[in-house]
């Protein structure tokens, strides 16, 4: 019998995730104001949870907002929210660990001494439609210009994707594809709407290396690589040279490497590339596994679910 239930922890009170609510005048409902993670449990396992809690710490610190609940106070409240879903230790689950800036007067200016909130909500793992890992996701650049990153810096992972929202909401309603490739005014590549973004140039695997979050995915990908005896490298792509690529992925916590089989161009012009993903994208997704498999065999500090 499945009896999994969907929690979520608001301030550490636990209720049904459609039951959970934040004040209407807290910071992150009126202005964004707030930081996330998402990460996932695998056999019980967070997966590379240090790295998420050093960056919900970094884009805290990018945003001058102190975090009332300590590490230890934020980790009993995932384990707690998890153990109410009731979850068997074989389920993948995703886990939204969201902070607030907190309640305070309606004004833009944190005021001193605001105590943050903390919401987790704990799902299974979303399951992607199979047609985007056996035939691939289909891109498309969008009109919607990134922000520049002197302006929003890319690495604070906050409560507020507008500008990601319209660029994905452009290209699903103008050009009919799943999702956005972001590029500066410029024209140099960033990102997709919330994943990491590859591209094989010249037999090269490269991401771009400014304007994106520095995605968890991202950094483990390039470890595993060089673990399995390839290379992989970070540069700044301008839209002209993806006009060579032969191959494209993304990457992110919750899709893993998804295949790119197109990416259609402001121009029109449409970029095809191997159904399912060509040999570079296998291999890298092969290699990932592997690393996945053994991060978690060799890191069970991080069981979450027991
Ligand atoms: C804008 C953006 N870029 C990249 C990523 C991928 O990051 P990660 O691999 O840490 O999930 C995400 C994930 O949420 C994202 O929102």
């Amino acid at each position: 019998m499945n009896d999994f239930e969907e929690m979520a922890s608001v301030g550490g009170k636990i209720c049904p995730i459609g039951q959970a609510t934040v004040p209407a005048i807290d910071r992150g409902f009126l202005y964004g104001d707030s930081v996330y993670e998402v990460f996932r449990i695998v056999d019980g396992v967070a997966l590379f949870l240090e790295d998420h809690l050093q960056r919900l710490a970094n884009s805290a610190s990018l945003v001058h907002m102190d975090i009332s609940d300590s590490r230890d106070q934020l980790l009993s409240q995932i384990r707690a929210t998890i153990k109410a879903t009731r979850a068997q230790p074989t389920r993948q689950l995703f886990i939204r660990l969201q902070v607030s800036r907190g309640v305070g007067p309606i004004d833009l200016y944190p005021p001193a001494g605001i105590e943050s909130l903390t919401v987790i909500l704990v799902k299974e793992l979303p399951t992607f439609k199979e047609q985007l890992y056996s035939v691939g996701i289909r891109l498309s650049v969008s009109k919607v210009r990134r922000n520049p990153s002197d302006a929003l810096d890319p690495n604070i992972k906050g409560g507020n994707y507008l500008n990601n929202i319209l660029a994905i909401t452009q290209v699903r309603n103008e050009v009919g594809v799943d999702d956005a490739i972001l590029v500066t005014s410029d024209g140099v590549i960033t990102e997709a709407s919330n994943s990491n973004a590859w591209f094989v140039i010249g037999g090269k695997l490269l991401t771009p290396v400014r304007g994106n979050l520095r995605g968890i995915t991202k950094r483990h990908i390039h470890r595993a690589v060089e673990i399995a005896g390839q290379t992989s490298d970070e540069a700044d792509l301008h839209i002209d040279l993806i006009r060579d690529a032969s191959e494209c992925f993304l990457s992110s916590t919750t899709r893993g490497i998804m295949p790119c089989s197109e990416l259609t161009l402001e121009d029109g012009t449409m970029l095809n590339f191997p159904a399912g993903g060509g040999e570079m994208t296998r291999l890298t997704q092969k290699a990932f596994a592997e690393y996945t498999r053994s991060y978690i065999a060799n890191n069970p500090q991080n069981t979450l679910l027991c």
